[in-house]
């Protein structure tokens, strides 16, 4: 059996200048879909609570100053380091992988021994180690990130903000966009990318001639995959918009839609 046919959570991220709404609308997009049954995540980034956010953090607040290719990178690796396993379940995927793969183990060992684990998430991802598919998942399961795991466990990713704003904010610095976007390539492709037009004060980048640039930036990034939202209505137009692209697009994923990689 084909990944493309698995069933599985979609990746949804919203894009937008500062003070465009996103973070409201993706509080509500959440509640949509937790009451349509779905079960949903939602993710941010910058993930200011990482030792790398941290840094991010304190630039943003003007209290440490970077080179643009150095906030620009540590943005990058804010993204790759939410792709990790715990060390524990990484170490302990690879030698399933290993047994499986040499069929010293069958699946259903492989599952028992999960029970002791504890995550349900994690636990949740091996139980879909059906027989059929013999050791694939397992092979996979060694390599493969966090997010991936939690899409091919069902669960719906909200992602306010990811590698479009990388881009977007440091290309409109001065740097040369083929280099903003390298250090993104691998992470995954969201299914929708939905980006707020419209909607500034404290922090490094609210200033209005900056944020021009930054929407100059995202229309070089936007192509006909993108779905716009007019975010200068009220919310509730906004959220109804919103809704409706997401729900397309949650129903694809469910029915089974390959992953890919930026910048695909
Ligand atoms: P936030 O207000 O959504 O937390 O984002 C903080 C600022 O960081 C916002 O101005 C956008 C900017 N940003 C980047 O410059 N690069 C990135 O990769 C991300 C995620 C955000």
């Amino acid at each position: 059996k084909k990944n493309s046919s698995e069933s599985r959570g979609a990746l949804i991220v919203l894009e937008g200048l500062d003070r465009s709404g996103k973070t409201s609308q993706s509080t509500r997009l959440h509640s949509f879909l937790d009451g349509l049954g779905y079960s949903v995540e939602s993710w941010r980034f910058p993930d200011r609570n990482t030792g790398v956010g941290q840094m991010i953090s304190s630039y943003l607040a003007n209290e440490s100053q970077l080179d643009d290719r150095a906030i620009h990178l540590l943005f990058s690796a804010n993204r790759w380091e939410k792709r990790r396993l715990s060390d524990k379940f990484a170490a302990f995927a690879s030698s399933q992988a290993e047994r499986a793969a040499s069929r010293r183990a069958s699946i259903l060992q492989i599952q028992e021994e999960l029970l002791g684990f504890g995550d349900d998430e994690i636990i949740g991802f091996l139980k879909r180690l059906d027989s059929h598919v013999k050791g694939e998942w397992a092979m996979k399961a060694a390599g493969i990130s966090l997010m991936e795991t939690k899409l091919r466990t069902g669960k719906t990713l909200i992602v306010d903000r990811y590698s479009y704003s990388g881009v977007a904010f440091s290309s409109a610095k001065g740097l040369d966009i083929e280099w903003c976007k390298a250090p993104e390539m691998g992470l995954l492709a969201p299914d929708l990318k939905a980006a707020e037009r419209g909607g500034y004060g404290g922090e490094r980048y609210e200033q209005l001639e900056f944020q021009r640039k930054v929407a100059k930036s995202y229309q070089t990034l936007r192509d006909s995959s993108w779905k716009t939202i007019d975010a200068c209505c009220p919310v509730e137009d906004v959220e109804m918009q919103i809704r409706e692209v997401v729900s397309d697009c949650v129903v694809t994923c469910e029915k089974g839609k390959s992953l890919s990689q930026l910048w695909s």
